[in-house]
């Protein structure tokens, strides 16, 4: 199963969970700082004061990821390293540091892409409102010109935000992110200055770059499923899927939202905060569009039985729909649970999902060249007596979805490259410490980096550009 020529194979990582280093060279404290030290709100008790220490340890990192042969690292900056209070002044030491990564990796050939905003919103922001205030999105812009032009003569592929999703809904609506706020209007609110923020900021990127700059925006995308075939479940996961997939896409690709996502929300919100001209705005050209994927998604219409059944399955889960919801207007859509194979996530593995989501963005939108700019799997993995980490479940989940993406191209879709969650463990959000993703294990007492068996295999996969 060889890629097309060109094809680029990378593994990704953000900031805040793998930097540590929260207090140093004038970096201002995040959404995530205040999160991580509320107490209860992450799983294991963890921070990532200094989750996986990489600001000190980037030649190491580096030299893994040069080892490993890989031709692209999608890593995040930390907004508050450089603008330390979110709007204002510049902090020198806070650019210097990915300066200091970006030629470190263009010294081993690795080609960086830069995500701009993967959750770690300056703290004063949101004092402020966060993204319910329309102003984030203009500070937004104003730091994504601070970094292309700091990095953008090095740096080619810039992406504005990872996942507006998570931002938007778990940490809004759910409230199991950072800032942990319970309200689907003010869900609502975030999603469209997430929107409008990225517009701004590709327009910012478009003038910081030289001409061969691109400009990218990473999504989660939902493969959803109706749970039977009644029209209840259906419209439901009709529902889901605008939530999800359209509410970003449709704006971002079209100039629009679906009418009949505004018509199904109007008794939560009337909408007033999209303003003339915002459409336009964030309907800007994309070089390529990322896309993450794990899992499949299960939606049912709301029942009170189908209520209690998940809430019996599924509490311990902070990205379950119990309770305050990660969809707004869920008086309509209950996420199932699904049968296995899972993850260590209790994500449901169902590679196959994955070629059916990408052939259908493409029909959807064709003419927009797709990244995997992330997929990966958490298992509960062990170090071996023999110093090693067998981890073949993870081995057998790349290989699928690797296989899947494959499949996709064969079909016709423009997909540019793979990139593998996640170099390294690291610090799993609202998870804390207490999931592992990488292809290489971190020790968090002694931060010792020990390559897995996934690792090994993944680099087969780079040299043969594609599956023996
Ligand atoms: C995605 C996030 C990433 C990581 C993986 C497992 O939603 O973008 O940071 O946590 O999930």
């Amino acid at each position: 199963m060889r890629f097309p020529e060109g094809f680029t194979w990378g593994t990704a990582t953000a900031a805040f969970q793998i930097e540590g280093a929260v207090g140093e060279d004038g970096r201002g404290p995040s959404i995530w700082d205040v999160f991580t030290h509320e107490p209860g709100r992450i799983v294991d008790g963890t921070t990532a004061d200094v989750a996986c220490d990489h600001y000190h340890r980037v030649p190491e990192d580096v030299g893994l990821l040069a080892d490993l042969r890989a031709q692209s690292y999608r890593f995040s900056v930390a907004w508050p390293r450089i603008v330390p209070t979110g709007s204002g002044a510049t902090n020198p030491a806070g650019v210097a540091f990915y300066d200091r990564l970006v030629d470190a990796l263009l010294e081993r050939g690795i080609a960086p892409l830069v995500t701009l905003y993967h959750w770690d919103l300056p703290q004063p922001l949101q004092a402020a409102g966060g993204w319910t205030n329309r102003d984030t999105a203009s500070h937004f812009a104003e730091y994504a010109t601070i970094v292309g032009a700091a990095l953008g003569d090095r740096v080619r592929t810039f992406s504005t935000f990872n996942e507006p999703w998570c931002a938007a809904y778990l940490g809004y609506s759910a409230g199991v992110h950072a800032p942990g706020i319970t309200g689907n209007a003010a869900a609502l609110r975030a999603v469209h200055h997430l929107n409008l923020a990225h517009g701004l900021g590709a327009t910012a990127l478009r003038s910081a770059l030289p001409p061969s700059g691109q400009v990218s925006i990473t999504l989660n995308l939902a493969h959803v499923v109706p749970d039977t075939e009644s029209p209840e479940d259906v419209r439901a996961a009709r529902h889901v899927d605008d939530l999800s997939n359209r509410i970003f896409l449709d704006p971002i690709l079209r100039g629009e939202y679906p009418q009949e996502l505004l018509d199904d929300l109007r008794h939560i919100t009337d909408w007033s905060f999209v303003d003339d001209g915002d459409l336009a705005t964030i309907h800007q050209p994309l070089d390529v569009l990322g896309v993450n994927y794990y899992t499949p998604t299960r939606i049912a219409a709301a029942t009170p039985e189908r209520l209690a059944a998940i809430s019996r399955r599924w509490t311990n889960d902070p990205s379950s729909t119990v309770g305050p919801s990660a969809y707004p207007g869920t008086d309509l859509a209950l996420a199932m649970p699904q049968d296995g194979p899972y993850t260590a996530m209790g994500w449901r593995i169902e590679p196959a999902t994955l070629t059916e989501l990408l052939v259908r963005v493409h029909r959807d939108h064709p003419g927009v060249p797709l990244m995997i700019t992330e997929n990966g799997a958490a298992f509960a993995d062990e170090v071996s007596p023999d110093g090693v980490v067998h981890d073949a479940d993870r081995i057998a989940y790349l290989h699928g979805h690797i296989g899947a993406v494959h499949a996709a191209i064969e079909q016709g879709v423009d997909v540019r490259g793979y990139f593998a969650w996640s170099l390294m463990d690291n610090f799993e959000w609202a998870w804390g410490l207490s999931r592992r993703f990488g292809l290489v294990h971190v020790d968090y007492d002694t931060l010792v980096r020990t390559p897995k068996d996934s690792y090994g295999w993944y680099r087969g996969v780079i040299a043969d550009n594609g599956l023996a």
